[in-house]
């Protein structure tokens, strides 16, 4: 059976862009988690934080990684808040490995730095903002994660790095 590869890491980190890439090497369907809610609520994110709140963009989250976790043959990117709740992490981990993607913080600042696209960093002095949720973030992430792949290298070698690292993990663990 062909495990779930579950991308988690920071905003910014790389998971729904070198997701595709993984998906195109490994012959796995590639699903990101925020594109899916879309989809499904007919809502962007953005709009789904500022007419529902985030506490209901959590419900909605949660319940994707049930559904998402039923499905095999998946390479997930998952929001950069969904993993930091275990309980999500613990439904998803039961359908594959939970790949952290680690990016040194500045790498993340400067990436992000003009990004209209996420609610939570819509505040002044956004540099701050990043650092402050890294912080508390970083650890929950690596608390959860099967593994952890330096990620701050060109795309297509973080791609390889993490095909390889899940192979050798499933070997080990099979
Ligand atoms: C969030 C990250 C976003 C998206 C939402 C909340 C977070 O996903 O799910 O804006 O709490 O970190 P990305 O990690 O793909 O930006």
């Amino acid at each position: 059976m062909k495990r779930n590869i579950i991308l988690c890491g920071f905003m910014g980190c790389g998971k729904s862009t070198l997701g595709p890439k993984i998906a195109q090497k490994t012959g796995y369907e590639f699903i990101d988690m925020d594109c899916y809610i879309e989809k499904k609520r007919g809502l962007t994110v953005p709009e789904i934080f500022q007419r529902l709140g985030e506490p209901e963009f959590r419900r909605i989250e949660q319940q994707i990684c049930r559904e998402l976790a039923q499905k095999n043959g998946l390479v997930i990117a998952t929001g950069g808040g969904a993993l930091v709740n275990s309980e999500n992490a613990e439904i998803l981990r039961s359908s594959g490995t939970i790949v952290l993607l680690d990016v040194p913080l500045p790498v993340l600042q400067q990436r992000l730095k003009t990004d209209a696209g996420r609610p939570l960093l819509q505040k002044p002095n956004r540099a701050q903002v990043i650092a402050e949720l890294f912080q508390k973030r970083m650890p929950l992430y690596r608390r959860v994660a099967d593994l952890s792949v330096d990620a701050g290298a060109p795309s297509q070698a973080v791609v390889d790095r993490v095909i390889f690292a899940v192979k050798k993990w499933e070997e080990k663990n099979s």
